[in-house]
């Protein structure tokens, strides 16, 4: 038989221009981020899911692209600093830069993708010079109002040349879980070779291919996550574009992530952590396409038993609601044809997300206290990434007889 990805025919790798074979479809969807008021759902954005990698670089990535406007805007819903974790993550992460990397006099940094201002507001407070670059001006506004200096534009090669131009060079540009969201990277590249200071750092950090693959988290793969990078990848993009991959950790955070250093070829010496991981890529064959084939049937694998367990309790008259209206779960709901007959609600703590329906599959959003009011049977935990911060303040829902439904990495009830 043949394999239909087989005969999809090969689009353009954004990094290299190479073939992408597609390995995984996940079908119609939606904006990931884009929830509808109840009685404004008619005209809704698709567009066809799937992921392939390039047979030249390796870089994974869709084969489709979002125009970056009806993702990044105004009323972009997602907020940095709803999670306590993330909150210490990144005051931990400015430290390390404070006392590693912006030392120097007068040191400059630069975020990409600042959002609400989480990471540079500890910069602020140590009064260092900084700028973020935030595309979505309701999150941006937030950041400004913590004293945070942002332009509300997207960083690419004009932009970063501007502030070149203006400001001079940066010691560090950092971004956390945007560099994945850029197809154009050729044109973000150019822009921190504009940017960068000669012995500075390009630094950032993303949901981890090995991570997506060993978890089967297929649900990091949305219309904003254009990129799922590896160690082998980012060296071969960092290389085309005259940077090298000079250190790299690993983080809990998000489900698995890597955290990418680059400077200028020849800058800095490669760490042995750079190494090892490479090593351990080559070990688990995460290059190799039919590594991602099998990671593809996993995915098809805990479909089908997500959908057989919701409906069974279903049958069985059991209440399940959905917990974290993530932009994760929009894959999950529209791949597996989850609706408001399996899962009642959403429960989600940001106030731009209450009272709307979640993209494609239409489910309400609710406060948190929808569920605490009433705790349900059965709560699918779509924030899986966040668990251990969820399952320590609801306690109760457990102690009141709830249970978790989880899909990462299978289906399973605790
Ligand atoms: N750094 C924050 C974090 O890790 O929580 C925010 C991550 S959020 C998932 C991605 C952010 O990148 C969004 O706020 C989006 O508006 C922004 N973004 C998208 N494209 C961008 C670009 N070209 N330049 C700067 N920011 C961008
Ligand atoms: P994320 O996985 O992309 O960070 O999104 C997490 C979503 O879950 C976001 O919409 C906020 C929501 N959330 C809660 O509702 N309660 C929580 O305790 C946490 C940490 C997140
Ligand atoms: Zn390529």
């Amino acid at each position: 038989m043949t394999d239909p990805a087989d005969v999809t025919a090969p689009v353009a790798c954004r990094v290299c221009g190479g073939d992408v074979t597609e390995f995984l479809d996940l079908g119609r969807q939606p904006l990931s981020d884009r929830f509808l008021e109840p009685d404004r759902t008619e005209g809704e954005f698709f567009y066809r899911l799937a992921v392939g990698q390039c047979a030249a670089c390796r870089m994974v990535q869709l084969t489709e692209e979002v125009p970056r406007d009806l993702m990044f805007h105004e009323e972009y819903p997602y907020h940095s600093s709803g999670s306590s974790v993330m909150r210490e993550h990144f005051a931990g992460l400015a430290q390390r830069l404070l006392d590693t990397e912006l030392t120097g006099p007068d040191p400059f940094v630069v975020e990409i993708g600042c959002n609400d201002g989480i990471m540079l507001k500890a910069v602020q407070d140590a009064g260092v010079r900084h700028l973020g670059f935030e595309p979505s001006s309701g999150v941006a506004k937030v950041a400004q109002a913590k004293g945070v200096r942002v332009r509300t534009d997207f960083f690419e090669e004009a932009t970063a040349s501007e502030v070149r131009a203006a400001e001079g060079t940066a010691d560090v540009i950092y971004a956390a879980n945007t560099m994945c969201h850029i197809p154009y990277l050729d044109s973000v590249f150019k822009g921190v070779d504009a940017l960068l200071s000669p012995d500075g750092v390009f630094v950032f950090e993303d949901p981890y291919l090995g991570d997506v693959v060993a978890k089967t988290s297929f649900d990091q793969i949305y219309d904003e996550h254009f990129f799922v990078f590896s160690a082998g990848s980012v060296q071969a993009a960092a290389e085309r574009f005259g940077f090298e991959l000079v250190d790299v950790d690993r983080l809990p955070v998000h489900g698995g992530e890597v955290r990418y250093w680059l400077a200028r070829r020849g800058a800095r010496t490669p760490s042995e952590a750079v190494a090892r991981l490479l090593a351990e890529e080559a070990a688990q064959q995460l290059g190799e396409l039919a590594t991602l084939r099998a990671f593809a049937a996993n995915v098809t694998a805990i479909r089908d038993d997500l959908k057989a367990l919701l409906t069974r309790l279903r049958a069985e008259g059991r209440t399940v609601v959905g917990y974290g209206a993530t932009a994760k779960s929009a894959t999950v709901t529209n791949f597996c044809g989850i609706g408001p007959d399996l899962v009642q609600f959403v429960c989600d703590t940001t106030p731009d997300k209450q009272n709307r329906l979640t993209p494609g599959m239409h489910i309400p959003v609710r406060p948190p206290t929808a569920f605490s009011e009433s705790y349900p049977d059965y709560a699918l935990l779509f924030a899986w990434n966040h668990a251990e911060e969820i399952m320590a303040k609801e306690q109760e829902f457990q102690q009141a007889g709830g249970r978790w439904i989880l899909y990462v990495p299978e289906v399973h009830v605790v």
